[in-house]
């Protein structure tokens, strides 16, 4: 193998730049030549690619985003998108594929070896922490430290007000940030699509808050499970308080991401390039239990990914 490709797809994650900047230089410690394709998958059908070297990837270790661009392409799930993506690849003499993005991303990695035998490696990355075969995606530890850092902020307001915040965060089906950053933040209660929910049990819990002397409370609520206005205006109709909503957005995406997303990201990059070396294909590199591994991508896509239950029942003992 000689030279390799690398592309990020999906929604952005903070720690894909240093996951880029790991795959730019261990393939070129190893001897490799490398092409950075911008846009994701829309990039490679319009050949908006290019060389990378040492110098490409100086300083991006701690930027947030990611330096190639990313898209969510409809033409490449077409079989003439994917025709225009080989002949890139002929044309620029790529051997094998580093694609770091979520389910969606992989799909199409999956697509190019199954139709065209590629040799391909997913890398996870993604805020929502969904994927099956690590224990963390990349971008997840910083979007829940965003969301843990809305909540202090928050939390200053609620208590001097003494008011009740709904704060609804990202994770499309998911409810890991939710989860994660209620626990950290010391929410009140946390609506994730997992776990079903009941409206009168939160407003019940919001009133013996009161009663015990609580001056505000935090309601954390995954986009997957309701509408943080929603959720704020049933608190209010039900029990009249005044209830404010706050929807993070895409705020919780962006910033310099966490020691533990580049460190993560570092080891992940580099895992790649050292599966394409040796050959391998159709799998994704992930971290379990501390150790960097990989699975096979049809073990991966689609399968769905459980949140921890004993956090979640903590969550709830720890905010009473
Ligand atoms: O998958 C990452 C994510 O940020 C989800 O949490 C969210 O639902 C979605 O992307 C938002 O997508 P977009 O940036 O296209 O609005």
């Amino acid at each position: 193998m000689q030279r390799i490709g690398v592309l990020t797809s999906g929604g952005d994650a903070s720690g894909m730049n240093s996951c880029i900047r790991a795959v730019v230089r261990k393939a070129i410690y190893h001897g490799l030549e490398i092409i950075g394709i911008r846009r994701g998958y829309s990039g490679f059908i319009d050949a908006d690619m290019g060389p990378m070297n040492l110098g490409s990837v100086a300083d991006i270790i701690g930027r947030g985003g990611t330096v190639l661009h990313t898209a969510r392409s409809e033409r490449f799930m077409t079989k003439e998108g994917r025709a225009q993506v080989m002949e890139n690849v002929q044309r620029f003499g790529i051997q094998g594929l580093v694609v770091i993005g979520g389910d969606g991303s992989f799909t199409g990695a999956r697509l190019l070896h199954q139709e065209y035998g590629l040799p391909i490696i997913g890398v996870p990355g993604t805020i929502d922490n969904d994927i099956s075969g690590t224990d963390y995606t990349i971008g997840f530890d910083t979007a829940v430290n965003n969301v843990v850092d809305a909540i202090n902020k928050i939390r200053d307001t609620a208590t001097s007000h003494e008011r009740t915040f709904v704060i609804e965060v990202m994770g499309r089906n998911s409810g890991n940030i939710a989860l994660a950053a209620g626990l950290a933040g010391g929410a009140e209660s946390i609506i994730i699509p997992e776990i079903p929910f009941n409206i009168d049990d939160i407003c019940q819990k919001l009133l013996s808050g009161i009663k015990r002397g609580k001056l505000h409370s935090i309601i954390l609520v995954a986009e997957g499970a309701a509408s943080g206005l929603d959720i704020g205006k049933e608190i209010k109709q039900k029990i009249g308080f005044d209830t404010k909503v706050t929807i993070l957005g895409h705020l919780q995406r962006g910033g310099t991401p966490t020691s533990f997303d580049r460190i993560l990201a570092s080891r992940l990059g580099a895992k790649a390039v050292e599966l394409l070396m040796a050959g391998e294909t159709n799998k994704m590199v992930g971290i379990k239990a501390g150790e960097i591994l990989a699975t096979d991508l049809n073990d991966v896509i689609g399968k769905p990914v459980t949140i921890n239950k004993d956090m979640y029942d903590l969550a709830r003992i720890l905010s009473i």
